[in-house]
């Protein structure tokens, strides 16, 4: 079958999973209307309960969901929320010291490993703690690492510490380059108001960042849902207010975020990784998509370092927050970040319009933007009259990819 994205987990993956499948009698890969039971009501009760320590689920089943589909599916989530620290030569120290909080089986570090493992110079060893509530997951995740210890030629060391929320990060070894947070805080405190609950998480977030080295990052992974990435932007306001941190990624400005002004939005990223082929079956008897990652993320750092400030000399600078819109004889791309103006420069987020018809070598890379990429144009997309926060992009108008090119020390 034809997959559209590239697959970031190798092969052998399957057969060191498979193995640690059989060793406790969970399904392997290959039982896939088995395997899909399983995923399909953890799927389900992550959907109706927010979590998978359901009542309807049985604890060996969610186990094996985990370890067999939703481990290898989040990898991908973790590389896409950390892969711009690594291109920003960011992870310079020959090892790194990384607080997974609420790891489950580790899919953040794996992801982390796989960001490192793609980039070179930077980091080729992990030193991971995974906390987590969850003895089981913490034992699977132990298992994983005994079965795989790296990837490509990035070492993955892993110290499990089982913990409830908030954490205590000191007790787990702080300080720490980076802690992650993957999929965490959307099972937490789900029964406060959503306001309360953003500023508890703010304090939460704030003991997190404490634990960081001043030059570390602290990432945070959401599912891609609607809420969830909402409360996640909430988030995101509520610190850059406060001046908690600054913004690495994804936002190019602090600003309050766009996409809270309307009930109906969220901003979330989309990157071309499928599953690998041996879960397509799976996926599609559990009804679940195995084309692109989904997921939403924020990068805080200590340090004043951000992707605002290394692509702060393209004076028009934006991320693509939607996937192209191609209807006749046009494409359209929302886009968010920063345009001079008046006032100097005006942040915020644009429905932006190519026609088919003023299509020019000049503005070519249009055709090639995704979700989630950063992209230069000059002159800045002109304004519609009377349609405020539409613009297009003209015939002459110059549109290139921004690179994250590698952070140089200043003294
Ligand atoms: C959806 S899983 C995410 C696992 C992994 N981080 C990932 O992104 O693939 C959420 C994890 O958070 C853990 N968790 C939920 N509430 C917790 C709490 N109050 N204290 C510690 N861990 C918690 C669960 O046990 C579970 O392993």
């Amino acid at each position: 079958m034809k997959l559209r994205g590239k697959v970031l987990v190798d092969d052998a993956w399957r057969a060191q999973l498979d193995a640690i499948a059989e060793t406790r009698g969970f399904p392997a890969s290959h039982d896939v209307a088995d395997l899909a039971r399983c995923v399909t009501a953890v799927s389900h009760a992550y959907n109706h309960e927010g979590h998978d320590a359901s009542e309807t689920v049985k604890k060996a089943d969610a186990l094996s969901a985990r370890l067999s589909f939703f481990f290898v599916r989040d990898i991908a989530k973790g590389w896409g929320a950390t892969r711009e620290l690594a291109a920003a030569g960011l992870f310079a120290k020959p090892s790194l010291k990384v607080l997974d909080l609420g790891a489950g089986i580790g899919a953040m570090t794996w992801g982390l490993a796989h960001a490192l493992a793609e980039h070179s110079p930077a980091s080729r060893s992990i030193d991971a703690v995974l906390c987590d509530a969850d003895a089981e997951a913490l034992a699977i995740a132990k298992a994983v690492a005994e079965e795989r210890a790296s990837v490509g030629d990035v070492k993955v060391a892993i110290r499990t510490d089982r913990q409830l929320a908030p954490f205590s990060p000191s007790l787990a070894g702080a300080p720490f380059d980076v802690v992650i947070a993957g999929q965490l805080l959307s099972e937490l405190d789900r029964d406060l108001e959503p306001a309360d609950r953003v500023k508890k998480h703010v304090r939460l977030v704030r003991s997190w960042l404490d634990a960081l080295e001043p030059d570390g990052a602290l990432v945070l992974v959401e599912p891609a849902l609607r809420d969830r990435t909402r409360h996640l932007h909430a988030l995101r306001d509520a610190l850059a207010e406060t001046k908690a941190a600054t913004i690495f990624a994804p936002c190019l400005h602090a600003a309050a975020c766009p996409a809270l002004v309307r009930e109906d939005d969220w901003c979330a990223e989309n990157r071309a990784i499928d599953l690998p082929s041996w879960l397509v079956p799976v996926a599609r008897s559990a009804s679940l998509r195995w084309e692109g990652s989904t997921f939403s993320y924020l990068v805080l750092r200590r340090d004043d370092v951000s992707l605002a400030r290394m692509a702060a000399s393209h004076g028009v600078r934006f991320r693509a927050v939607s996937d192209a819109i191609v209807t006749k004889g046009k494409s359209e791309i929302f886009l968010c970040g920063v345009m001079p103006s008046n006032e100097g420069e005006s942040v915020g987020r644009v429905r932006v319009t190519r026609l088919d018809r003023h299509e020019t070598p000049e503005n070519q890379a249009w055709n090639e933007i995704a979700r989630g990429d950063l992209v230069a144009t000059t002159p800045p997309p002109k304004l519609r009259d009377g349609r405020p926060g539409e613009a297009r992009i003209d015939a002459d108008t110059r549109v290139e990819p921004i690179a994250i090119t590698r952070e140089r020390k200043t003294t």
